[in-house]
């Protein structure tokens, strides 16, 4: 990351969690961490946008995609058929995952195991769909989430995944829906994956933006969600549009709270 992102951390954290301390003590906010509710597509970049404006806000950053993909590392290492249901219902007790949601300490950790790493490997985005569309699944997870997001140390909390703004936090203050045009999608996910051609991304792409949709509507804005359109902008001035929607909307609210 260079340097317009790396720089404002300091400044703008030290900023949100005196505004946020200062607001509490006057007894205008309660004692919540502000959740930032981000939502987008396969490859609109939310991972590393969301956690890099995270480190700017000195908020947390609580990556939810990383746990359906640990439960389906969880899975495969348990020999548990992704695609039954039943089976993966019947297993997800035993799922012991732990997430780090410091930016600067993301880890992802299943029993002992660190799978930070291991869950990105293709075997793993090969079955998480299958995962992801059983609606007990999802409900387990998104308590947890909730948990999460309710007990931060943090002055708030950057959450993001495919049904943050619309299921796990349709009350958060500041909800985003982070686009880019499908074109723009293959680009940066071709860059990432160098070992595979641009058709073979752009059709995987497309079957899991198509598996996941069928699930949650993840391609349009829902009521009161603002829209971050990165097709044109490079990765600070996406990180700087995400900073700028939330100072300029926890600032409203607290204003609007403030009489
Ligand atoms: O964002 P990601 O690629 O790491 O997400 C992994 C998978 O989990 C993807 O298929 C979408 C799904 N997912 C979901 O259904 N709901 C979320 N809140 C987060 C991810």
């Amino acid at each position: 990351m260079n340097a317009p992102a790396d720089q404002e951390p300091t400044a703008m954290a030290k900023a949100m969690a005196a505004a946020k301390a200062e607001a509490e003590s006057e007894g205008r906010a309660p004692a919540v961490p502000i959740v930032v509710a981000i939502d987008g597509p396969a490859g609109s970049g939310k991972s590393s946008v969301s956690r890099a404006a995270a480190r700017a806000l000195g908020f947390a950053y609580l990556d939810t995609g990383a746990a359906y993909r640990a439960l389906s590392w969880d899975l495969l290492d348990r020999g548990v058929d992704a695609s039954d249901s039943a089976a993966v219902l019947a297993a997800i007790d035993d799922f012991d995952f732990g997430i780090g949601t410091d930016p600067d300490d993301y880890w992802v950790g299943v029993g002992e195991a660190d799978v930070t790493e291991a869950i990105r490997e293709p075997r793993v985005t090969a079955v998480v769909s299958l995962v992801a569309r059983v609606p007990e699944v999802r409900e387990w997870l998104n308590d947890r989430f909730r948990g999460v997001m309710a007990t931060t140390p943090f002055p708030g909390i950057v959450a993001e995944g495919r049904d943050i703004t619309t299921v796990v936090a349709p009350g958060a203050p500041v909800r985003i829906l982070l686009t880019a045009s499908e074109e723009a999608r293959m680009g940066r996910r071709s860059k990432e994956l160098t070992g595979e051609s641009a058709a073979d991304v752009g059709q995987a792409l497309r079957s899991r933006d198509k598996a996941d949709s069928r699930v949650v509507d993840f391609m349009n804005a829902a009521d009161g969600v603002l829209t971050v359109d990165s097709t044109e902008l490079d990765f600070d001035q996406t990180v700087a549009a995400v900073v700028e929607v939330v100072t300029s909307r926890t600032s409203r609210t607290a204003r609007t709270s403030h009489g």
